[in-house]
């Protein structure tokens, strides 16, 4: 789409200009117009609001010409703000796959920020999971199969096919949206890293949410493909179970869905993972294989975790074998810092799947900053450490 960038700076855009805008794939992309945008919506009114994320509220639309739009109107203008908005839309602008939420449009005016997107359906992941819908029972296993192979398409795609490769570090189920066919697509870029050729890792600021964080990006900051791999891992166990990734027990004490899992996948026991709520209905090879995936994307070492080549392989059940591996089946359970699960604000409210944290300072951790570093190890040196002591 030509580098938007220029477009984010402070010059205003004029309401009445021409709409420029061009060809996202199969999909055409154009400028909106503040106003057009505000009819669209009824004046982004409270009846048309379709959630609120940490980047502002996201409003439905139908435009003059008939086509429904999901508006994503940034809440507050700031160089934080500012710099979601400019990743987002300079990744949706180089990404194209059925199973990645591509782009509609932009709005930027002095002092407005919007991302416009097709409208889907059947809304996110967690509203199916956890949310509005989660009554009603819309995902059988199959739909549930189909969005965990889909949305890990849609990952390998974006470390894989292009370029540079692009690490996500959101995955979780409010970024998953469904069409009508219930065909999952990846969205939320704004968190997006892009990965330089020949690099493997990155330390980065820590942004996302903490019941998919992996342990390693969570504590260090260190960012890899293997950290939305371990999100992935996490999503897939949501989808199995139904269990949000972080839930608070009787009492206060906030578990987390592999701590959960540990021992049920130890003794072999994988139908009482199954979500209560499909009433004994799944495919129970397709379940061991899913076990299998989740279990290998969670591991706490990223060097463990697959690649989501390989992810993509099991799930369409390329590899052979499945009973053989998951004989011996293991998960190895996360258990979060204290101090970094007392940040855990969402799970307190009960109404997401685990505390969203976006960047609150210029030094290396963001939010993390406030824990006591020295208290947590450095899961490499631990590693490390662990390795030579296998040598030994
Ligand atoms: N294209 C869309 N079609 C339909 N609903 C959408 C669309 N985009 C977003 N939504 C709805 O709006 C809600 C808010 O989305 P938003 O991405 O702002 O927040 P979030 O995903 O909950 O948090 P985060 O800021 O971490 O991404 C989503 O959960 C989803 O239900
Ligand atoms: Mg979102």
């Amino acid at each position: 789409m030509g580098s938007f960038l220029s477009c984010c700076g402070s010059e205003k855009v004029d309401e009445g200009a021409t709409p420029i805008g061009g060809v996202n794939g199969s999909t055409p992309w154009r400028i909106f117009t503040y106003k057009e945008l505000q009819s669209a919506t009824n004046g982004f009114s409270d009846d048309n609001k379709l959630g609120e994320g940490g980047f502002g509220s996201v409003y439905w639309g139908k435009t003059s010409d008939g086509l429904q739009i999901a508006v994503k109107k940034l809440k507050a203008m700031n160089s934080k703000a500012e710099m979601e908005f400019a990743v987002e839309v300079e990744v949706l602008g180089r990404v194209r796959h059925k199973n990645l939420l591509g782009l509609r449009g932009y709005c930027v005016g002095v002092d407005q920020r919007l991302i416009v997107y097709d409208y889907m359906p059947n809304l996110s992941l967690l509203s199916h999971l956890h949310g509005q819908f989660a009554g009603e029972v819309r995902l059988d296993w199959k739909r549930r199969m189909k969005i965990a192979l889909g949305s890990a398409e849609g990952l390998l795609y974006l470390h894989n096919e292009v370029t540079p490769h692009i690490i996500h570090r959101d995955i979780k189920a409010s970024n998953v949206l469904l069409d009508s066919d219930f065909e999952p697509l990846v969205a939320d870029f704004g968190f997006a890293k892009l990965i330089p050729e020949g690099v493997s890792h990155m330390t980065t600021k820590v942004k996302g949410t903490l019941g998919y964080l992996a342990p390693e990006y969570a504590m260090w900051g260190k960012v890899s493909e293997s950290c939305d791999v371990y999100s992935f891992g996490i999503l897939l166990l949501e989808l199995i179970t139904g269990r949000k990734p972080i839930e608070k027990l009787p009492g206060g004490v906030k578990r987390t869905i592999t701590e959960w899992a540990e021992p049920l996948i130890a003794k072999g026991r994988f139908k009482d993972l199954v979500d209560p709520k499909l009433r004994g209905s799944f495919d129970e090879n397709q379940l061991k294989q899913a076990i299998k995936v989740a279990s290998l994307c969670v591991r706490a070492e990223p060097e463990n975790r697959p690649k989501m080549k390989e992810v993509v392989g099991i799930l369409k059940g390329y590899e052979p074998q499945p009973n053989k591996v998951v004989g011996n089946l293991r998960i190895e359970s996360v258990k979060y810092e204290d101090e970094l699960v007392a940040l855990d604000q969402a799970t307190d409210d009960d109404d997401e799947g685990g505390g969203h944290y976006h960047e609150q300072s210029s030094n290396g951790y963001g939010v993390f900053s406030a824990l006591e570093v020295q208290k947590m190890q450095d899961p490499y040196k631990h590693y490390a450490d662990r390795r030579i002591a296998k040598r030994v």
